[in-house]
């Protein structure tokens, strides 16, 4: 059979993509895309872990010793690991921080204080992993606000998604994705395993303008209020025509919803007293995705504002977080806002 492709068709790796976008910014001096290219590279090695993660059991499962004698870490403290190891020394960043780490983490004293500033889930989804699910990084680099040369700060983590220069993830699924944006449209590539590139597939990426999933745990239903039940309701309504898709791995149900058109629900529920503003961090999943989800003609609200403007106060916030479609994600905001007082 012959493929599709002719010698005057242009591949476009993601380095050249990068310097391509980079080319665009004459102010631009390469550090950010040098960034994302260190984020390319830790998904490309979290990659080539998860697709071994079935032979754990053979080779010595988590936390025991395998034939080499060496400890088995965990897909989600070497996915970690991965990303702080490959962004720490490089003088690009003031700190970073990460949804498996309570604290900031600091650049080592030793390597040189840059002007950006990294968060990232390195392994959403991680308890998919385990039944062969779908799982993902997701990454949101700020500008530092601190002065260049110093320790980045909690200051500098702690900025409303409106402020994010670059956000994306990394899909880990029956082909390993890297998907993001730095505001100028959001472009996917597909990693070749025989090339190890990501080559670009998806370019500027908008969602579809008629949505066809809603995805949200609906086992939740008895601890919701009544402006999510009723938003629920309405949109299970024969006017809006959706089905219902939901895996419990964010990266993969908002990937479908962006290419296929829909929206993502985690609302705020009753069911853990310890958790009243929902499950999902606003700076590792909301905002990086609210930006990406903006930048392909869809918004994300926590059901009374938009997510990108929402001011952290701490690290690991939490909140409810309605993504997707615009005209969809609108309409949450308006039920809770009818039924909620
Ligand atoms: P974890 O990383 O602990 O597996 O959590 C996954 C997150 C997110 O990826 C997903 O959207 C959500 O939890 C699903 O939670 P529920 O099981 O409560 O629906």
């Amino acid at each position: 059979m012959p493929h599709n492709l002719t010698f005057h068709d242009k591949i476009t790796t993601i380095e050249r993509h990068f310097l391509d976008e980079q080319k665009a910014h004459p102010e631009a001096t390469g550090e950010l895309t040098q960034i994302l290219y260190d984020l390319a590279l830790a998904g490309k090695m979290i990659a080539s872990k998860t697709i071994q993660a079935g032979l754990a059991d053979i080779l010595g499962a988590t936390g025991s010793r395998n034939v080499q004698g060496e400890t088995v870490q965990k897909l989600d403290q070497f996915a970690d690991e991965t990303i702080f190891r490959l962004n720490d020394h490089t003088g690009r960043l003031a700190c970073m921080a990460s949804e498996e780490q309570d604290e900031l983490i600091p650049i080592p004293e030793k390597y040189p204080k840059g002007r950006y500033v990294l968060l990232y889930d390195p392994l959403d989804g991680s308890s998919n992993i385990d039944v062969n699910v779908s799982v993902g990084s997701i990454f949101a680099i700020y500008r530092r606000k601190t002065p260049e040369g110093t320790p980045g700060t909690l200051e500098d983590c702690l900025q409303p998604g409106r402020k994010l220069v670059a956000a994306g993830y990394v899909i880990y699924g029956s082909s390993t994705m890297l998907v993001y944006t730095t505001g100028n449209g959001v472009h996917g590539f597909t990693l070749n395993r025989m090339l190890g590139e990501f080559l670009l597939s998806h370019p500027n990426i908008k969602m579809p303008a008629k949505p066809k999933y809603y995805s949200v745990n609906q086992a939740y239903e008895p601890y919701w209020s009544p402006g999510v039940l009723q938003y629920v309701r309405w949109l299970q309504t024969g006017e809006n025509n959706l089905s219902l898709r939901y895996i419990g791995s964010l990266v993969a149900d908002f990937h479908r919803n962006l290419l296929a058109g829909g929206l993502f629900c985690y609302p705020a529920d009753r069911k853990d007293p310890k958790k009243p503003g929902g499950k999902l961090r606003l700076l590792y999943e909301a905002a990086p995705l609210a930006f990406i989800a903006e930048q392909a003609g869809g918004y994300a609200t926590n059901g009374h504002s938009g997510i990108l403007d929402l001011e952290p106060t701490k690290l690991h916030q939490r909140v409810p977080l309605f993504i997707g479609d615009k005209k969809l994600a609108e309409k949450a905001e308006e039920y809770i806002a009818k039924f909620d007082k």
